[in-house]
């Protein structure tokens, strides 16, 4: 505590970011540190990631409070993404918060990392209780908050739609690296496209799914008729639109008067396009999660840590497992009325 203002440092490592980050009651960010581990080819090993967290780990921690002016004495809790994420990474990240909590005597609090890419949003465009679309490399879903809990009203049934971009341009031998100027590789090559070839678009109620597209452009690829922009052009018509039309549902079911694109797929201009249009239809509005804090980053996890924190909700660091599966349905919400 700092002048009467709860402080909490959070830690994430769902994945191929370990980040630190340190907020305050009033939302100010004091601290944001990251590094995020880079394979030399194909996608996240997941040994290779934790080995690289647990290396940066503490380093980090360091950099951070030194960031914010503090000491740990200063922070009131420590927060940890337990999950969802890949095990050995979620592991990783869970052994530095437990030995903080305990070596320092602090609270320790769980938090879904899924529930800290809403809460980081809302906070930092203002939404209050949006319908939430969140696009990353893990995940794909479509949220809204009822009954005390972020309810998921669609989902991908198989790949999230990040990692069917990424796995794409990756065959196509258009990355690494996947982003250049802010704009996905894929994005990027699709502008060139102007054909619009027959791939799969599978919607089914509001939930997706994503597989059976990417194997289609993969074979278009391989069968080498079509050119690569064109393929490029209609693979990510097929996946934007399949999530807007998906989205589009799931707001007319809610009746939600907000839209919020959180994830690192929601950097997309193309997509952040795409959705505004269909928000204005339905006279609500737009939100999109600053790029700089829409990927992973600990920030997230100490804000909705901080949020759980003020509501009472600790775990004690013996029983902080990790959930690699752990659904943001099954997470309350009570700072939300
Ligand atoms: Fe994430």
């Amino acid at each position: 505590m700092l002048k009467g203002r709860t402080i909490v440092l959070g830690i994430e490592s769902t994945a191929h970011t370990f980040g630190c980050g340190i907020v305050d009651e009033d939302g100010n960010i004091l601290a944001d540190v990251r590094d995020t581990y880079v394979p030399e080819k194909g996608g996240i090993h997941p040994r290779e990631a934790a080995q690289h967290h647990s290396n940066v780990s503490a380093e980090i921690v360091a950099k951070a409070l030194s960031e914010a002016g503090l000491t740990i004495n200063n922070v009131d809790a420590i927060a940890i993404a337990l999950g969802p994420g890949l095990g050995p990474c979620l592991r990783a990240g869970a052994v530095i918060a437990r030995a903080l909590a305990i070596h320092y005597s602090k609270p320790l609090v769980p938090v879904n990392h899924a529930v800290a890419h809403i809460e980081i949003g809302k906070l930092l465009t203002g939404a209050k209780d949006p319908l939430v679309v969140y696009v990353s490399g893990g995940n794909t879903l479509i949220a809204a908050f009822s009954g005390g809990r972020y309810r998921v009203f669609g989902e991908t049934l198989d790949i999230a739609l990040g990692n069917c971009l990424d796995v794409f341009a990756r065959e196509a031998g258009l990355a690494p690296p996947y982003v250049i100027k802010g704009m996905h590789v894929v994005d990027l090559c699709a502008e060139k496209g102007s054909k619009i070839i027959d791939l799969p678009y599978v919607v089914k109620g509001e939930d997706l799914s994503y597989s059976g597209l990417l194997t289609a452009a993969l074979k278009k690829l391989s069968e080498g008729k079509e050119k690569l922009e064109d393929i490029c052009l209609s693979f990510r018509e097929n996946a934007y639109n399949m999530l807007i039309e998906a989205s589009e549902r799931a707001l007319a079911h809610t009746r939600k008067k907000e839209v919020l694109l959180t994830g690192g797929v929601a950097a997309s201009p193309i997509l952040q396009n795409k959705l505004k249009l269909m928000v204005k239809e339905h006279n609500a509005s737009l939100h999109v999660t600053p790029k700089k804090y829409a990927g992973d980053n600990g920030v997230m996890i100490a804000w909705t840590g901080l949020l759980m924190f003020k509501h009472g909700i600790t775990i004690e660091p013996e029983e902080a497992f990790v959930n690699q599966r752990w659904r943001l349905d099954e997470v309350d919400i009570p700072w939300m009325k």
